[in-house]
């Protein structure tokens, strides 16, 4: 699997990171019924360790999106904004109003994005400590406490932004996104699509 080539620094450094991907292939493939290489639970323990070691190590930036995916995993915390392609930066007010503002310093567009499963975050607004949900109905809105609405599957699209869909509702089968229209207003989930620039949002370093 290590490729001893060049010098010696740079090899043992493309030999961690190949063990890095081949690890989070391994962590992918696990769940799925039909993985043909079982692996026992100690050896998928020791590899996350040795993973997470890694990791901690290098910065997102650098190694990019697959170690963020891994993350998840690990109940990471990253503080961001969610700026949407139509330039807004999506707020959560003290009331627990959810819409966009143009204002880049405004304290309500400061979120805390959270791993609560593989794949699925939690978005709290961290000056209005409200998270953002999506309701039965497709209503986008602050709750005050967690809850199944609170629960968003955050999936990176084509164009490389990111769309988050209700874990738990959908209307008539199709996924309801947290979007927000070209003024800035929140969306009914069941007016959003996944190809709609509305729910396209980049989370931004703050
Ligand atoms: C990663 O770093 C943080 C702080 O720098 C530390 O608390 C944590 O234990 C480290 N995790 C691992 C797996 O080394
Ligand atoms: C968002 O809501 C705030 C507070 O109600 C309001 O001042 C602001 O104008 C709204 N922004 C947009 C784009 O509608």
């Amino acid at each position: 699997m290590c490729i001893w080539t060049v010098t010696k620094g740079a090899a043992a450094w493309s030999c961690i990171r190949l063990s890095i991907l081949s690890v989070l292939l391994v962590l992918l493939l696990y769940p799925l019924p039909s993985t043909c290489h079982p692996i026992a639970p100690g050896v998928a323990t020791r590899s996350a360790a040795r993973l997470s070691r890694a990791a901690n190590t290098s910065s997102d930036t650098v190694v990019g999106r697959h170690v963020r995916s891994y993350n998840h995993l690990q109940g990471d915390v990253r503080k961001r904004k969610l700026y949407s392609y139509q330039k807004f930066f999506l707020r959560i007010d003290k009331n627990g109003k959810v819409n966009g503002t143009k204002n880049k310093d405004d304290l309500y567009s400061v979120l805390e994005i959270k791993s609560v499963d593989v794949g699925i975050v939690a978005i709290k607004g961290l000056s209005s400590n409200f998270y953002l949900a999506i309701s039965k109905k497709g209503e986008l809105y602050g709750a005050r406490d967690f809850g199944v609405d609170c629960r968003l599957t955050e999936r990176i699209e084509e164009n490389r932004y990111n769309t988050y869909a209700s874990a738990e509702w959908r209307n008539k089968k199709k996924p309801m996104f947290v979007g927000l229209s070209a003024n800035g207003k929140p969306m009914r989930g069941k007016k959003t699509r996944r190809k709609n620039t509305a729910t396209h949002f980049l989370p931004i370093v703050v």
